[in-house]
């Protein structure tokens, strides 16, 4: 029998932004870990051909296939115990993807727990401009869905999360720290728009002029904030991650 404390923790996206810190951290708890990543079908991804490898040396289970063959998805969903799923933002994706794991899962019956394509902004409370608003409605029906089907899940909510932002000093259209100039977003007052309204501008403008992130209270009947759940887990302030760059 394996240790209460110990998961059969699969990663569908785990190539992604997200995904990635998700391996890391689960790999680092002493999880069995899995990776789902979409075959390679060109020798010049190379920058993912190395990062399966690195999951591949750090002892990840990395399995190939496409969420729409569903034997093949049934088959490695009854083997799990926990499911993330972090898939980026096109919309069509989303809906078709999440729906076909959302059905499986229940099929399946044994998941513990399922991570939905969350890990942003508290969407059904959230306003924010278009594109994104359209986009992110996307992440409601699913949570709709989820509770409709009646199986366990935790939604995580973490605004602006793994320094995505703030690696790039909130700079919507930079690859990397700025070194010359940087654009302080703060009283909407900044002209520096591109039309039509680019769909991270969107995210920027409800998080950094709106202040979508600390608006809200968290009702302790359904949530609870991440320090209270894991008190053990050493915080990083922003003050303290931006003095790294000093
Ligand atoms: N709070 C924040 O600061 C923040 C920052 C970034 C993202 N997020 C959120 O995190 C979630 C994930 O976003 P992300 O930026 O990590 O996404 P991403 O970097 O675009 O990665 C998407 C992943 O999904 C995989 N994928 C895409 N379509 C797929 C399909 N049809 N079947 C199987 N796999 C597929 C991709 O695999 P391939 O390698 O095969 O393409 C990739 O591994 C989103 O909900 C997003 O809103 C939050």
């Amino acid at each position: 029998m394996g240790s209460p404390n110990v998961s059969k923790i699969l990663v569908i996206g785990a190539t992604g932004y997200i995904g990635r810190h998700l391996i890391q951290a689960s790999i680092k708890l002493g999880h069995p870990t899995f990776a789902l990543a979409r075959p390679i079908t060109s020798s010049h991804n190379i920058e993912k051909i190395n990062l399966i490898q690195s999951f591949k040396n750090n002892g990840v289970n990395v399995l190939f296939g496409e969420l729409n063959d569903h034997d093949w998805l049934m088959n490695m969903i009854k083997k799990l115990d926990i499911v993330f799923l972090v898939l980026g933002h096109e919309p069509s994706i989303q809906l078709e993807e999440q729906t076909r794991i959302i059905s499986a899962i229940k099929e399946a019956g044994n998941i513990k727990r399922y991570f939905p394509s969350e890990f942003g902004f508290d969407v059904h409370r959230l306003q924010i401009l278009e594109p994104a608003k359209r986009v992110l409605a996307i992440k409601v029906k699913i949570r709709e869905a989820i509770r409709k089907e009646g199986i366990p899940f935790t939604f995580v909510s973490s605004n602006f999360c793994c320094s995505y932002f703030l690696s790039r000093l909130g700079q919507i259209e930079a690859t990397g720290i700025p070194t010359d100039t940087v654009f302080v977003l703060g009283d909407g007052n900044t002209k520096e728009c591109p039309q039509p309204f680019p769909f991270f501008y969107a995210i920027a403008h409800a998080g950094f002029i709106k202040g979508e992130t600390t608006k809200f209270d968290i009702d302790p009947t359904v949530g609870v904030e991440a320090s209270q759940l894991y008190p053990d887990v050493k915080y990083t302030t922003v003050e303290n991650f931006m003095d790294q760059f000093l």
